[in-house]
């Protein structure tokens, strides 16, 4: 029998990793330049803190949760998203420790029930951050700023910034009163799930992507006309602020967003490469969510990152290829252990303690001759090859690039600090 990776996920392969090691490295180094601390969540929850946070009558609840219930009886969820479990552990350990900005951050896996297609996974990775406390437009502004810095970091230059403001408890329900109206004259002519959309939260009838609600959806009001002063001033706050950081922004009164949590300000970046449909990640503030899970009154704002289709814009010269400084090349058959020995000290960690910057070192356990040694190095791109064991006049050294051979006399230390200075060198 022949196993395959479930539908809808993919497995990670060598030269395919190190992009990803690159780009999780990029992005660590980024957040933590900007005070970012990293929480790492369970991959599942209780089902209901997503139901109430990411709502009820959204796409990702409806169809896309990864439910089970497990041997006690508990009904749990493969997280489809990173910012329910992290203002859970927000405040299940008082993270906040009495100050009023907490940056928060995450990396790893989300599950959705979608149907796979290019960029859309049903595991999928996100990088994530929050910055819970400060409501003001400058933590807007930092977080579409501090987007934009991952995404300039790993090279990518094409991308949109869209924005939009959904307004807050004053002036949300007054708008929804207005498409409620706008669409409950239109009915007729929307999908089946929109005219039930209408009837549960009509704000989602936005975020349709059926072709023929298309036509409807153009004329529907925008919801800025029906800000309250306050998100109205709020909102050109946050857009000075992106100029001022010189940060194109697209204002977009359709964007809505899939989640239901968010108040005020949203946004979604859009890289060319990808096309209109996927999004390379979104976020928008969350004023009341921290409210809803038992917490006290806390603004918020964050965003994801999908990792796939960042590296899928970012192309292919992300990330470094994995090559080996070293191939020990085993001469003999007795010496394969002390071969082993030999390629420890060189790696630097004799000590037993792992010293950072030291020599990547393989060596050959299979027992083949010198020659399919050689052959094997060059195929790694092994930049030496060290023969073991050594002859009389030192150890023979080649350097597989330059085809050029030498004897190094001296201790095995010695060896590996020439070999690590020759590496920093080129
Ligand atoms: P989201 O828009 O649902 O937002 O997802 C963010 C990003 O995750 C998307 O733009 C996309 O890059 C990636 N993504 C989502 N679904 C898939 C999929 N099926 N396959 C591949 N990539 C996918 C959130 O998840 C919010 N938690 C963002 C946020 C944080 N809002 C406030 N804080």
């Amino acid at each position: 029998m022949k196993f395959q990776a479930p539908k809808g996920t993919h497995d990670i392969l060598p030269g395919e990793s190190e992009r990803w090691e690159w780009l999780e490295a990029r992005a660590r180094d980024i957040l933590s330049r900007y005070g970012y601390r990293e929480v790492r969540t369970p991959m599942f929850e209780a089902t209901d803190l997503f139901v109430r946070s990411v709502g009820e009558s959204t796409d990702i609840v409806r169809k896309e949760l990864y439910t089970f219930e497990d041997k006690g009886g508990r009904s749990l969820t493969l997280r489809p998203e990173g910012t329910a479990p992290l203002v859970r552990a927000f405040l299940e350990h008082t993270l906040a420790h009495g100050q009023p900005i907490s940056r928060l951050c995450y990396l790893g896996p989300m599950f959705r029930y979608e149907r796979p297609q290019a960029g859309r996974f049903r595991q999928f990775w996100q990088i994530g951050a929050e910055l819970i406390g400060p409501g003001g437009p400058a933590a807007d502004a930092e977080m579409i700023d501090l987007f934009v810095a991952i995404i300039r970091g790993v090279g990518l230059r094409d991308v949109t910034v869209l924005l939009n403001s959904l307004g807050d408890a004053t002036c949300r329900p007054v708008y929804e009163e207005r498409i409620r109206d706008y669409f409950g004259t239109r009915a007729e002519a929307l999908c089946g799930d929109c005219r039930e959309r209408l009837k549960t939260n009509p704000l989602r009838i936005l975020d349709c992507k059926v072709p023929s609600c298309q036509p409807i959806l153009e004329g529907a009001p925008s919801p800025l006309d029906s800000l309250c002063e306050p998100c109205r001033e709020h909102f050109a706050g946050v857009q000075d602020g992106l100029r001022a950081l010189a940060i194109p922004a697209t204002v977009v009164p359709r964007l809505v967003r899939g989640l239901d949590y968010y108040t005020r300000t949203v946004f979604e970046v859009h890289a060319a490469s990808l096309g209109a449909q996927n999004a390379v990640g979104g976020g928008g503030r969350y004023d009341r969510l921290v409210k809803d899970f038992g917490g006290p009154e806390t603004p918020a704002i964050g965003f994801s990152i999908g990792m796939e289709r960042l590296l899928l814009s970012a192309g292919s010269e992300a990330g470094g290829a994995w090559t080996p400084d070293v191939c020990v090349v085993v001469r003999e058959e007795s010496a394969a252990f002390t071969a082993l020995e030999l390629a420890r000290t060189l790696r630097g960690l004799t000590d037993g303690g792992a010293v950072g910057g030291g020599l990547r070192v393989v060596v050959d356990v299979a027992g083949r001759s010198a020659g399919a040694q050689m052959k094997w190095a060059s195929k790694l791109g092994a930049r030496y090859a060290v023969f073991h064991p050594q002859d009389s006049d030192g150890y023979p050294v080649r350097d597989m690039t330059a085809g050029k051979d030498e004897a190094k006399q001296g201790t095995v230390e010695e060896l590996s600090r020439w070999l690590l200075t020759r590496r920093e060198a080129s």
